[in-house]
Order: structure tokens, then C-alpha cells, then sequence
């Protein structure tokens, strides 16, 4: 007769044998070693260069600039510009239309001498959109998706300087009180309280003006020039007329548009 006992040791599997237990055991604890070498990484200096598995081309045989180069005859390694090289800047045909500003004829700027002393002289802006531009709808609609592109991060959708980049300035200022130096993107549909006119607004703000800005910068915005080809920097120019408008229209407009 079969007791209940012996049935339960028939059942038994195998003991594992030794070895087996041995090889995880020390499995295990292999690899706990990188995790250590990390550990002393972490924690260590060291003065040998790190470890560079994959090279590229990051170590090469190569002439710093002002260093001597042998290759060429005047042993230069920085290279002057070929024989009539011109800078882009001194190719210009339509200066209203690419600067914003009058040239004379040697392409210097023009400067306007302000009547009181003091003030410094100013670049002389063209009024208006150049003519060899027609402002229409399609025109305007593609300032808007430029100005939304490149401007809207700052300036806000609506032009007023509350756009994503100042919301989130003005709450690592607040976290941080060591940051305090935020300068927040300009309101440019702002009206001036002593005259009621629009700042930034044709009338204070040539059409010319508002192009440089936004070919050159100002004081603490870059220039976005390199970004934005010519013709669109003033498309984004005509929709901030129109985002003035938009935010400011007078009954007087309304009534010229209703006719
Ligand atoms: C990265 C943020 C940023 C972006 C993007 C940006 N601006 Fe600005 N903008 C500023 C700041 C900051 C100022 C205020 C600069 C100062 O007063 O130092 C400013 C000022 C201005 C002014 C007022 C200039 C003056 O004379 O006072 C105009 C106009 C303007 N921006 C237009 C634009 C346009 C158009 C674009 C898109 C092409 C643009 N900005 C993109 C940050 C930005």
C-alpha cells in the first residue's frame, strides 16, 4: 500500500545541485560591479581624460585658428576672403525695402540730428510699406502666421506681451527672487496716456522702424533677421498694423468701413 508520505517524496523535484546555486549566486553579485565603478565615478575626480568609446571625428589632426599652417604660402590658418568678397550687407538695391532706412550713396546709414542736445542722432526710417508690395488679405494673413511663429512666444497672440515665454519668466522670478532681471516683451499695441496715440503705432512708429526691429532686434531682443526672409519680416509689419487696428479702431474707422 502506497502511504500519503511516499507520494509527496515522488513528487519532489530534484534538489538543485550546487553549482547551479553558485553560478546565480555569484551572477548576482557581478552585477552589482558597474553599478560600483558608477558609484566611484559619481563620487571621484579624476585627471585622465574620460573614457572616448566612439571617436567620430571628435579626435582628428587639425590647425587652430592663428595657428601656423604650413599648407599655405603665407602659413595662415585663418583664411582671408577670397579677392571681391562683399559683405551682405553692401548689396543693396531697394533700401527701403530691405533695411527700413535711408542710405546715402556709399550705403551709410542716414542719420537724423535731433533738435535738442543730448539726444543721440537716430536712423532716418521710411514711412509705410514699400510699393513693390501689395498689402492684401493674403499678405496680411501671412504676417499673422509669422507673427505667431516667431513674435507670439513673447509678444502674445494679441501683440500685448503676455506670451508664454513672460508667463513662465514672471514665475521663476517669483520662485527664485534672485532672478530679477526680466525684461518682459514690449506691449506693442500700447496707447501713450498723455497723447491717447498708439506707441507703436505708424505715426510714432514709422512702418520703416518696425522692420528694423524685427531684421535687427532692440536693446534686449534679438534680431530675427536670419529667420525671416524680407518680404515676410513685412508681412508681419502689416499685421501688427492690423493688430493695432483690431485692438483700437475708433468709430471713425468703423464708419470708413462700413461705407
Ligand atoms: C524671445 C522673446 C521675444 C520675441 C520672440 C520677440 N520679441 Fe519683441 N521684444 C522682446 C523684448 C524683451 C522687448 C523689449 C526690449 C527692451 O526693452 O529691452 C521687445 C520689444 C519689441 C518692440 C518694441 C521696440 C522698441 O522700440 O521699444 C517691438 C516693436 C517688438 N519687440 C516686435 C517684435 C516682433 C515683430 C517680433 C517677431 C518677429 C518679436 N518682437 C519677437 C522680446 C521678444
Amino acid at each position: 500500500m502506497k502511504l500519503i508520505k511516499d507520494f509527496i517524496e515522488d513528487t519532489y523535484l530534484p534538489k538543485m545541485p550546487f553549482w547551479l546555486i553558485a553560478i546565480a549566486v555569484v551572477g548576482v553579485v557581478a552585477t552589482w560591479v558597474p553599478l560600483a565603478f558608477i558609484a566611484k565615478a559619481r563620487t571621484t575626480t579624476s585627471t585622465k581624460p574620460p573614457v572616448h568609446i566612439f571617436q567620430d571625428m571628435d579626435l582628428q589632426p587639425r590647425f587652430d585658428a592663428q595657428s601656423i599652417n604650413p599648407i599655405f604660402a603665407d602659413q595662415r590658418s585663418m583664411r582671408p576672403n577670397p579677392a571681391g568678397t562683399v559683405s551682405r550687407r553692401a548689396i543693396i538695391g531697394d533700401a527701403h525695402y530691405e533695411l527700413g532706412f535711408k542710405v546715402d550713396d556709399a550705403g551709410q546709414p542716414v542719420l537724423v540730428q535731433p533738435d535738442e542736445e543730448g539726444i543721440e542722432a537716430t536712423l532716418d526710417f521710411y514711412r509705410g510699406i514699400p510699393d513693390r508690395i501689395d498689402v492684401d488679405d493674403v499678405f496680411v494673413k501671412r504676417g499673422q502666421e509669422q507673427f505667431n511663429i516667431y513674435c507670439s512666444a513673447c509678444h502674445g497672440y494679441d501683440g500685448q506681451g503676455n506670451g508664454a515665454v513672460n508667463k513662465r519668466a514672471l514665475e521663476l522670478v517669483n520662485i527664485n527672487s534672485t532672478i530679477n532681471q526680466w525684461t518682459p516683451a514690449s506691449n506693442i499695441i500700447a496707447v501713450n496716456p498723455q497723447t491717447g496715440n498708439l506707441l507703436y503705432g505708424e505715426e510714432e512708429y514709422a512702418d520703416g522702424k518696425l522692420y528694423n526691429t524685427i531684421n535687427n532686434g532692440i536693446r534686449n531682443m534679438k534680431g530675427y533677421g536670419q529667420q525671416i526672409s524680407v518680404k515676410d519680416r513685412w508681412s508681419i509689419v502689416a499685421y501688427i498694423r492690423a493688430l493695432q487696428i483690431s485692438q483700437h479702431a475708433s468709430e471713425k474707422d468703423l464708419a470708413e468701413q462700413s461705407e
